[in-house]
């Protein structure tokens, strides 16, 4: 067999088969076949797509190319919740303390940056010290202990996931249904989880810009799940403008711990209190999403007793407690994060100001998360560091009255120069409008499977 032919025939629109897949993926782990071969593969796939049976041979051909965690004899439910991919996108670092404070392990493993769009372990590993390359042992042990694990791909576990996602990242082979399913559901498999919500995104910031396209990738993502013994849930969610009021890394992590916040939901926020409001699209969508992790595990009948259960166990402060242990576990320190939170940021910031009086009618997502890409939240080569201390915080989202001159938004770069060259991008994100826009449902349609 040769790499060149397989390409050559998808290039040419044929089915491949799981042999010649296999061949491919396990070179490609094994070094044998370059970066630009599996590139192109990639492209010719981004144009050809991938039969069902196609879809689900790569899925467990990746999944094959390393070891599973092995998490027999830990009480389940084992539920988890993926993303396929937002900017502001950090609902993973609430939710998997909340379900683990109801009753629910969440073995969770993530992805980096992608494209446009944040990565959980990058978030992660802005707090010092936190590690997200577990061993499959201390993942394991983590998560009988904590409730909750939070781990990458590594050289041992989804080993062509690894590779293969960094490589679409920097190659503009992202946004493929296929691609997309066997990155997804692969990790998923490996980590061990029995049950799983997938917050399928549409949208400016999402890969798929369009709620049919999205919907064809939830059924890809349910269709192949079910067949790896996956029970799914899917919500296909709106990902027009950032989620929260946080792009960033170490940033998104501080929203994440001002949401896990008790006194939050004891005492409702103070109406106009900027930051309770701003991310009151993030607790939204969070909430949807771990009423279904209860759901699946069994802890709840339907979704508005998993959205009491949720905003029971906030106000009771356990989820935040299980978040700072976690940080400890995974060898983060803790105290330095609490001493940081508030100001770790680059000294090289600016404000992005209101060009117009009247509303914000939209703050595009995508262009947000193309500029984060520039201040150093993502990557332009796989080799480069992402910064923790660049992103952004809005002050106004869609529906939000502004009067010209007000910050939209604070911005920090990783220098000065890419601070710079963000800034016009910035500015032209944001649309404005003499009366309010019709409020975005955030939750269109629910995808049950399995
Ligand atoms: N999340 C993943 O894990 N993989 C993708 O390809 C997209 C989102």
């Amino acid at each position: 067999m040769r790499a060149v032919d397989i390409i050559m025939a998808k290039r040419d629109g044929r089915e491949l088969s799981r042999e010649e897949l296999g061949f491919l993926i396990n070179g490609f782990v094994a070094g044998t076949i370059p970066d630009y071969q599996v590139s192109a593969w990639a492209m010719a796939v981004f144009f050809r797509g991938m039969s069902p049976a196609e879809t689900a041979a790569l899925t467990e051909t990746m999944l094959d190319s390393g070891g599973r965690m092995n998490l027999a004899g830990i009480p389940g439910p084992l539920v988890d919740k993926h993303s396929t991919g937002g900017v502001g996108d950090k609902t993973s670092l609430i939710l998997a303390p909340l379900a683990a404070s109801l009753g629910l392990r969440d073995p969770m493993m993530s992805g980096r940056a992608l494209g446009h769009t944040g990565g959980t372990l990058d978030k992660l590993e802005s707090i010092p010290g936190y590690r997200t390359a577990l061993s499959p042992a201390e993942f394991r042990e983590i998560l009988a202990r904590d409730g909750f694990a939070m781990t990458g791909q590594t050289r041992d576990t989804v080993p062509a996931d690894r590779l293969l996602y960094a490589l679409r990242d920097l190659s503009a082979t992202v946004e493929s249904v296929p691609l997309i399913t066997a990155s997804i559901l692969s990790k998923k498999k490996a980590e061990g989880a029995e049950a799983l919500v997938l917050d399928v995104k549409f949208g400016s910031g999402a890969f798929m810009r369009d709620p049919a396209e999205a919907e064809g990738l939830a059924r890809s993502l349910a269709d192949t799940g079910a067949a790896l013994g996956l029970r799914i849930i899917a919500l296909l969610t709106s990902m027009d403008q950032p989620l929260g009021s946080m792009v960033g890394n170490f940033l998104e992590v501080e929203e994440c711990y001002a949401c896990l916040d008790p006194a939050r939901y004891s005492a409702p926020p103070r109406p106009g209190s900027p930051e309770h409001g701003l991310s009151a699209d993030l607790m939204e969508l969070t909430l949807e999403l771990g009423a279904r992790m209860l759901m699946l595990g069994g802890r709840a009948g339907s979704p508005e007793e998993g959205r009491k259960l949720c905003l029971g166990a906030l106000a009771g402060g356990k989820p935040r407690d299980l978040f700072l242990g976690n940080i400890e576990s995974q060898g983060g320190d803790r105290k330095r994060f609490l001493e940081m939170l508030g100001s770790y940021r680059s000294p090289h910031r600016a404000e992005i100001r209101a060009r117009e009086d009247g509303y914000v009618s939209r703050i595009d997502a995508r262009k947000v998360g193309q500029a984060g890409i520039v201040l150093g939240v993502g990557r332009n080569r796989r080799e480069d560091p992402v910064s923790p201390v660049a992103g952004l915080q809005l002050h106004k989202k869609a529906g939000s009255p502004v009067r010209r001159g007000d910050s939209l938004m604070t911005v920090w770069g990783k220098d000065r120069e890419s601070l710079e060259a963000a800034i016009p991008a910035l500015e032209g994100a944001a649309e404005y409008a003499a009366s309010p826009p019709s409020p975005e449902k955030l939750v269109i349609k629910e995808i049950r499977h399995g």
